[in-house]
């Protein structure tokens, strides 16, 4: 029997080159060694956008489209909708009972986040974002999922789901394993900026349905070494965003003609911006056609989520149906 995967995307925005090298690739190469789950992560993501729910509705066919896109193929992977499996919020309670106020201030993940959404906080952290490692912990935990393919930055956050399931077999019985993550080989990538990662919010992100046209105003404006002024200049790669798209990009030989033409002042980088431009739309157009495609059938989307969810609740319902066993709270069973 295969292993079980569940993975997830918070449904805030489309999809972009840190998703798909931080996580849309690897999921994708895994989908026919495993039994793969994603989960839209609708509840997760009103944690910190219930001020605008129209936000979190509008972007769940979208990352939808976004995975089927990059080429999760629904005849063997599952997509499912979490506000439709209502065992995870069940499983949330009871884990809830599992972890203390003070774990979950410890997270670093979610004191990143607290941090960034200060204007959102302003009057106190919720207990709903406070809380929401627990319920990835029941995202992941209701499927008995083995593998948790993400990024590095939820790493936090199977090392709490872990923490939970340990201490569930304890006090219960056995009835988790414990999952593993399965980080992306893919560096985190730089945001067009070349300050912080990339990311939808700050405005320095390629995403997989970007134009032509966006595609190249955005490359333009990408930002360079600094202290190559004028072509002639000597360049640091190392230090320029345009470069670490290009080694994304380039075969290993072309890459090192644009290093040296860059150190050597030979390559100016209008000239190789025109020519990051020109491998990323090509290297997305497969990606948009397959996109194109499902944005002409929203049905057949909504088709595939909702078969997906059908049968995601198949496991999630067994899986609570052993919890409260294990809970002693099956008491008509
Ligand atoms: N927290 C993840 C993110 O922000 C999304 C997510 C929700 C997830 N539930 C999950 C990832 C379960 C892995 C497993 O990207």
């Amino acid at each position: 029997m295969k292993k079980r995967i569940l993975t997830g995307d918070r449904p805030t925005g489309k999809l972009h080159l840190g998703h798909l090298f931080g996580s849309l690739k690897n999921r994708v190469a895994l989908q026919e060694k495993y039994e793969t789950y994603i989960l839209i992560a609708d509840v997760q993501a009103l944690t910190d956008n219930f001020l605008t729910p129209e936000k979190v509705r509008e972007n769940v066919l979208e990352v939808a489209m976004d995975n089927l896109a990059v080429g999760i193929d629904p005849a063997i992977a599952t997509l499912c909708i979490q506000s439709l499996i209502p065992e995870i919020a069940e499983l949330t309670v009871f884990f809830s009972n599992l972890v203390t106020i003070t774990r979950l201030e410890r997270n670093p993940t979610v004191k990143e986040e607290i941090k960034q959404k200060a204007n959102l906080f302003r009057g106190g952290v919720t207990m709903g974002f406070l809380g929401y490692p627990i319920s990835q912990a029941a995202d992941i935990l209701s499927f008995r999922a083995e593998v948790v393919p993400v990024g590095a930055d939820q790493l936090p956050m199977i090392e709490q789901t872990r923490e939970i399931a340990r201490k569930f077999n304890l006090i219960y019985e056995k009835t988790f394993s414990l999952p593993k993550a399965e980080v992306s080989k893919f560096p985190r990538i730089k945001g067009l900026d070349g300050q912080s990662k990339m990311g939808k919010s700050l405005d320095n992100a390629i995403f997989l349905a970007d134009s032509q046209q966006e595609i190249e105003l955005k490359v333009m404006k990408a930002f360079t070494d600094p202290k190559k002024i004028y072509k002639n200049d000597e360049g640091h790669p190392l230090s320029c965003a345009v470069y670490q798209y290009q080694s994304i990009f380039s075969e290993n030989e072309e890459l090192v003609d644009i290093k040296n033409g860059c150190q050597k002042g030979k390559l100016g980088c209008v000239e190789c911006k025109k020519n990051l431009m020109k491998k990323t739309i090509a290297y997305l157009e497969p990606i948009q056609n397959k996109r194109h495609y499902y944005e002409k059938r929203p049905n057949l989307v909504k088709e595939i989520l909702l078969t997906g969810t059908k049968k995601a609740r198949k496991i999630t319902q067994e899986t609570m149906a052993i919890v409260k066993k294990r809970m002693k709270i099956d008491y008509f069973d």
